[in-house]
């Protein structure tokens, strides 16, 4: 069957043909948008390593979630920066905290868009760290185990405030199962979980935590987050959070790592997610502004790699500019 029987190009010379032997998809309804929520009003904050995100008073966060409603983008991920910070990341759980109040917001103003919230501590503590920060033989060190109680608190009071979704991204173990424990002993039998299961401690979250002020303020967070040597690793932490209640697995960056998208997707089969990070996304914004790449050519391409790999969807800083170019094609 070689050459000359077989010629790959001939269902390429034809654009039409070319298009309905593709197989991957890439949808709208694949994406996902990261959003930062901040005090005040009518502000919509440039943020200076995220060129065109912005940090958004809730006012201006509503609007935003509503345009991309119209859009089709089916939903938001919320990040809250709160007024102030302190050891044990109070904000992070009040009911007058920042995503709290912005998600009773969103769900008034938008009626199909699902919001989903980041679950963690880091852009509430103090230390930037995602959990409790304690003193162990003269070091300083994130205790587990106390954390856990925190990041339930966190999670049942966003559900409270019309969360759909929430997403766990500490990488404390046993976190998913405390948190759907949490759910279950309230009731929330049906509040979906999309862990941050197999999240690498990446240089690439870089303009995320200017973003969102949430850097360690000493140390680094490879004592939680995986190291990126390592594959087998990710797989048990998918099963580890599969069993502990998750109903989405995600992992995180994407595009460095679709060999773990791939090889999720292969072993498990259930719901995956991919974050395009914000290093991936600012890089691209980057050469772009330089004229060095097509930004709309390589988002593009970027996204379908990201889904051919398995991603069901994907979580990026491109999902409107995606929503749309996917609109005028
Ligand atoms: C917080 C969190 C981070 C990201 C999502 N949730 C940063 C971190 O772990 O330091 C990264 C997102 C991005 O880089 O776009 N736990
Ligand atoms: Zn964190």
């Amino acid at each position: 069957m070689a050459f000359p029987v077989q010629r790959m190009r001939r269902l390429r010379a034809n654009a039409t043909l070319r298009s309905m032997v593709e197989g991957t998809h890439l949808s709208v309804a694949d994406l996902i948008c990261p959003l930062f929520v901040r005090p005040g009003d009518e502000i919509a904050e440039p943020i200076r390593s995220l060129p065109d995100q912005y940090q958004f008073s809730i006012d201006k966060l509503v609007a935003k979630c509503v345009e991309l409603e119209k859009l089709g983008v089916p939903a938001v991920l919320l990040f809250g920066i709160p007024p102030h910070k302190d050891a044990r990341g109070t904000e992070a759980y009040s009911e007058q905290g920042i995503v709290q109040r912005a998600v009773r917001s969103i769900k008034q103003a938008c009626t199909r868009l699902l919001v989903i919230t980041d679950v963690c501590l880091c852009e509430y503590t103090d230390h930037g760290h995602c959990g409790l920060v304690v003193e162990r033989g003269g070091r300083r060190v994130v205790d587990n185990d106390a954390t856990l109680e925190l990041l339930v608190r966190q999670a049942v009071s966003h559900a409270l405030a019309g969360a759909d979704v929430v997403a766990p991204s500490d990488m404390m173990d046993g976190r998913v199962k405390a948190i759907r424990t949490g759910f279950d002993s309230r009731g929330l039998h049906d509040m979906p979980i999309l862990s941050y299961a197999a999240k690498f401690a990446s240089s690439y979250y870089g303009p995320f935590r200017e973003a969102a002020g949430s850097a360690p303020q000493f140390g680094d967070r490879r004592s939680y987050q995986m190291d990126f040597h390592n594959a087998d690793e990710a797989l048990r932490e998918v099963a580890l959070d599969i069993e502990e209640g998750a109903d989405i697995v995600m992992v995180k960056p994407a595009v460095n790592y679709l060999d773990i998208v791939y090889r999720v997707k292969s072993r498990f089969g259930v719901p995956t997610a991919a974050y395009h990070v914000s290093g991936e996304y600012a890089m691209m914004k980057a050469a772009a502004a330089n004229g060095w790449l097509d930004l709309k050519a390589c988002s593009m391409e970027t996204a379908i790699a990201i889904k051919r790999a398995g991603a069901d969807m994907i979580l990026t800083y491109f999902a409107e500019d995606l929503a749309r170019w996917l609109a005028e094609s």
